[in-house]
């Protein structure tokens, strides 16, 4: 390789890899080096034996090599689509009420909290830790209504070197709780202030994402004046669409113009190859081609949807449909902010579905590993940067150890890297995460940042 143009190599490591790519759910590498250059991009990867040319190929020492123990891997960093950082406050409560109640008796009191900056300090703080230290390297954020709070929680995700994508929250109407609500002008007005600041700050991994709450919450002329700040300034579009069905008759009677739920967004400019809908548990075959056509993507939030009885989204009939799906973890509508559940409920919906039809193909746990990584990446438009290990994309990985002390899990019977996996994804936690990675920095365990 010409000299001028070798990457930096600043560690390798050396062990198995498991990963999604286009063609398979699952490819598993044993025994396989990376290397990650200084940029925190991956420079190469190959096989074991080939470490004396490779060392001599990207100038590193094979000394230096960081070998992976028996019964560790190295997976790509979990993708959350959708999630809620300021109702990270009450997960875990508040899931006896189907979504509108819900949004009025719980989550707009709550949310109206996050104009105290210090409050939301504290939670954003822990949100980002949480998820982090749960494998979230990529995380779709919405925060509130607020500008400052929501660009603090852009300088937490920052700090703690989570990717992530940020959006203040927008909604001009909103009859239950009357001080959550912005004016038409006070929203559009602070969704550019927010845009213009947290871009200011050049933080290299977290941007700005426009945020309509989803149309029920926005008056006709809102939703414009969004679809046209996202596309003059090229952003990333976030909102809710066919969640729950009393919302869907709600929307019908809010637009009476529009021929679906779909047809709102899509009159508005709001879907497009950036955009990522949480939900679409009622889409119809007809609003999924639209998605398929706009390039705009699904983040399927499977807790959130059984915890408010919602519906369960056909992720079989979306993928035949060839729309983008991720996997989201819908705090506080669903209850666990980690990955590693959503993986779970998706599985769980999935079978369910089978149960009511045993047509219906249910997915595999090879299939739901890829929504959670290279699917969600895909629907957040950052495959080109994250998802697996592609050489040129960014180390975004987790160290995992199946066989962590005082984990949960028990390795009886020699399992091979595919049983490893499974395992993992059924019985694992926090404890077998050893180490998380963001664009080849190390972020978990934690090193307390200087400043917040
Ligand atoms: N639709 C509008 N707002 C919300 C929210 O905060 N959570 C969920 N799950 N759905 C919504
Ligand atoms: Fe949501």
């Amino acid at each position: 390789m010409d000299n001028s143009k070798r990457p930096t190599i600043a560690n390798v490591y050396r062990g198995t890899f498991i990963h999604s790519t286009q063609q398979t759910a699952l490819q598993i590498l044993e025994d396989e080096l990376l290397g990650v250059d200084t940029d925190g991009k991956i420079a190469f990867t190959g096989r074991g034996v080939e470490l004396d040319r490779l060392s001599q190929t990207f100038g590193f020492s094979p000394n230096e090599v960081i070998q992976l123990a028996q019964h560790e891997f190295f997976m790509p960093g979990l993708v959350d689509t959708h999630i809620h950082a300021c109702q990270y406050s009450y997960a875990g409560t508040a899931l006896d009420m189907p979504l509108l109640q819900w949004l009025e008796t719980y989550t707009f009191p709550v949310e109206s909290h996050f104009k105290d900056l210090q409050f939301a300090h504290k939670v954003y703080s822990q949100v980002v830790k949480r998820t982090l230290r749960n494998g979230t390297t990529t995380a779709c954020y919405f925060a509130s209504l607020h500008t400052d709070a929501s660009l603090l929680l852009g300088q937490i995700a920052n700090n703690f070197g989570q990717r992530a994508l940020v959006g203040k929250v927008c909604m001009d109407r909103n009859d239950s709780v009357k001080h959550y609500k912005e004016t038409n002008q006070e929203s559009q007005e602070e969704t550019c202030r927010f845009i213009a600041e947290l871009l200011k700050k050049k933080y290299p991994l977290v941007r700005p994402v426009v945020t309509p709450r989803f149309a029920v919450s926005c008056t006709e002329a809102l939703l414009g004046q969004l679809g046209a700040i996202a596309k003059n300034n090229n952003l990333h579009i976030q909102s809710h669409i066919s969640e729950n069905l009393e919302e869907i008759k709600l929307v019908k009677e809010m637009f009476p113009d529009s021929e679906s739920y779909t047809d709102v967004y899509l009159k508005h400019n709001l879907l497009t190859d950036k955009t990522v809908m949480a939900h679409g548990c009622y889409l119809s075959d007809e609003e999924l081609v639209v998605f398929r056509e706009t390039g705009a993507s699904l983040a399927h939030c499977p807790n959130s949807n059984i915890s408010m009885c919602s519906g369960m989204l056909n992720v079989r009939n979306v993928l035949n449909h060839n729309v983008k799906l991720g996997l989201g973890t819908d705090v506080a509508g669903g209850y666990s902010a980690s990955m590693l559940d959503a993986v779970r409920r998706a599985l769980d919906t999935s079978k369910v579905l089978t149960i009511q039809n045993p047509e219906y193909e249910t997915l595999s746990f090879q299939e739901v590993f890829r929504l959670a990584t290279l699917g969600g990446s895909q629907a957040l438009s950052l495959d080109d940067q994250t998802g697996n290990f592609e050489v040129g994309k960014d180390f975004d990985a987790l160290r995992v150890n199946v066989a962590a002390p005082g984990g949960p899990i028990d390795l009886l019977q020699g399992e091979d890297p595919k049983t490893i996996l499974e395992k993992f994804l059924n019985l694992g936690d926090d404890r077998n995460i050893a180490e998380v990675f963001v664009a080849g920095r190390k972020v978990v365990p934690f090193t307390e940042p200087a400043t917040e």
